[in-house]
């Protein structure tokens, strides 16, 4: 549809931006913290490891002033378990709770909304040691651990997140360094759909203990949700891209808000012996369990073919690439996208796509929990970055996000990924996503100084418009 009059954002829109603390806070071992996956896992050669990031846990204050100085209405970021639960499960860690008490009240005190993951990629290693997801206590640990967020938090937090990305720990667990698969696993695909169960129920009754506890409290999903393309009207290849999208996207929110599988991949799992248990109780956790609004992160869309079956694939390389999965769908280039300096498509009319969609499945209000463009940025002498590469990826971005309020969505707000520069899954410090530009390089820890990029001063005149003014 191509309108003729738009309408505005929505007044209480929430802008800001996303973090998370495994990636930004560093200080991985301080104050009781202790060590999760992504503190002994091996980082890819050639990129930083997770010890220092960007220092956030020491220069937290002069980070949400920055914010606040771009008029952040709200700020997502993660709680690292390990810091309130250096163990995973046992004796709370007070100093860990008091350093996201001061973050949550400071948020507060400057006018942004605190928005909270609970779960960003950091599985506790004394739980990892445990069998991580796999195990079927991880349940229980992670309902244990929601317990003592919302018993702590829960009277001034009015917005969670439950895991994030969750479809990205199930099916590119490698990539981002959190799989694990019990020794003499003898069905990769049947175990990572057990560990996916096991977050599918966690998630659920966390969602109920929210409403329980905290009954002012929103609580919603944080998939990665990217809408896969038919490569063409080839009958096959629209096939082909809805089973990508049952199995990529819509497994996830399907069972969230419905309480139930998506019908595509179950019968998929059933065909490859990997049908995930269901313990006594599991049906009704996962109908008891329901979001309030879905958070999503979207970075491109996907393409797809369809595949006979008898091709090699090395399934997913990173979140966004991924050349399939035999006899189901093989992933492509699109061939009409650019992409960025780390081989990402980028596709802003592929977002209002998948905000239509996402919101004709699941009638609820949608928040952007990430989007963003990785890049290679330069500290000029002057103290100045030029990104203007950053600006014209957001721009196009949030023009999309206002059709797609124009074509009748509700959305909640626009959480770009990153508030400041910060480690990257695994593309090290180099790749950097944020609004402010952090000194340091990938072993060089230099002044860890902050300096406001251009996008900074170009995103703060957004907000001050409410999205009326996306000019440079
Ligand atoms: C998302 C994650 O997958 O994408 C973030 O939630 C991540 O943790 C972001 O940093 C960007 O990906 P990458 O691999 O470039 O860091």
């Amino acid at each position: 549809m191509i309108y003729k009059n738009e309408l505005a954002f929505p007044k209480n829109f929430f802008w800001g931006a996303s973090t998370s603390a495994y990636q930004v806070e560093g200080a991985n071992l301080e104050d009781g913290k202790g060590p999760s996956c992504q503190d002994v896992k091996e980082v890819p050669e050639g990129t930083s490891g997770l010890t220092v990031c960007s220092d956030h846990y020491h220069h937290w204050k002069e980070d949400l002033a920055l914010m606040a100085e771009m008029g952040f209405k709200a700020y997502r970021f993660s709680i690292a378990w390990t810091r309130i639960l250096p163990e995973g499960t046992g004796a709370v860690n007070e100093k860990g709770v008091a350093f996201y008490d001061n973050l949550i009240d400071e948020c507060h005190r400057l006018g942004m909304e605190p928005i909270v993951t609970m779960f960003h990629f950091d599985m506790p290693d004394a739980l990892d040691k445990r069998g991580s997801w796999s195990n079927r206590d991880s349940v229980d640990w992670f309902v244990n651990y929601a317990k003592v967020l919302f018993e702590r938090f829960g009277k001034k937090v009015n917005y969670w997140l439950t895991i994030n990305e969750q479809n990205v720990l199930t099916l590119a667990g490698p990539v981002i360094g959190t799989m694990r698969l019990p020794e003499n696993c003898d069905n990769e695909l049947r175990e990572i759909y057990r560990q996916n169960h096991h977050m599918l129920v966690a998630q659920a009754k966390a969602m109920a203990l929210c409403h329980e506890m905290c009954p002012q409290a929103k609580i919603g999903p944080a998939p990665n949700i990217a809408l896969l393309y038919p490569k063409s009207c080839d009958p096959l290849d629209q096939l082909a891209a809805q089973n990508g999208n049952a199995i990529r996207n819509w497994l996830y929110p399907d069972v969230a808000v419905y309480g139930r599988y998506n019908r595509l991949v179950w019968p998929w799992l059933r065909d490859n012996g990997a049908l995930p248990e269901f313990a006594e109780g599991d049906e009704e956790a996962l109908k008891n369990g329901h979001p309030d609004f879905i958070g999503f992160n979207y970075y491109n869309t996907g393409t797809v073919e369809w595949s006979d079956g008898t091709e090699e694939m090395k399934g997913f390389t990173s979140q966004q690439e991924n050349d399939g999965t035999p006899g189901v769908f093989k992933g492509v280039d699109n061939g009409h996208l650019p992409k960025t300096e780390f081989g990402w498509e980028i596709d802003p009319i592929g977002f209002r796509a998948t905000i239509r969609e996402m919101d004709s499945r699941y009638h609820l209000p949608l928040l952007v929990t990430e989007n963003g463009l990785g890049a290679y940025d330069t500290l000029e002498e002057d103290g100045t970055i030029h990104d203007s590469y950053r600006i014209s990826y957001l721009r196009d971005h949030i023009e999309q996000i206002r059709l797609a309020i124009t074509d009748g969505v509700d959305m909640m707000g626009y959480m770009p990924w990153s508030a400041l520069d910060l480690i990257s899954t695994h593309e090290g410090m180099k790749k950097r996503y944020g609004f402010i530009y952090v000194d340091r390089d990938e072993f060089d820890l230099k002044t860890l100084k902050r300096y406001k990029k251009d996008s900074f001063y170009w995103y703060k005149k957004v907000i001050a418009t409410n999205g009326e003014d996306l000019s440079d």
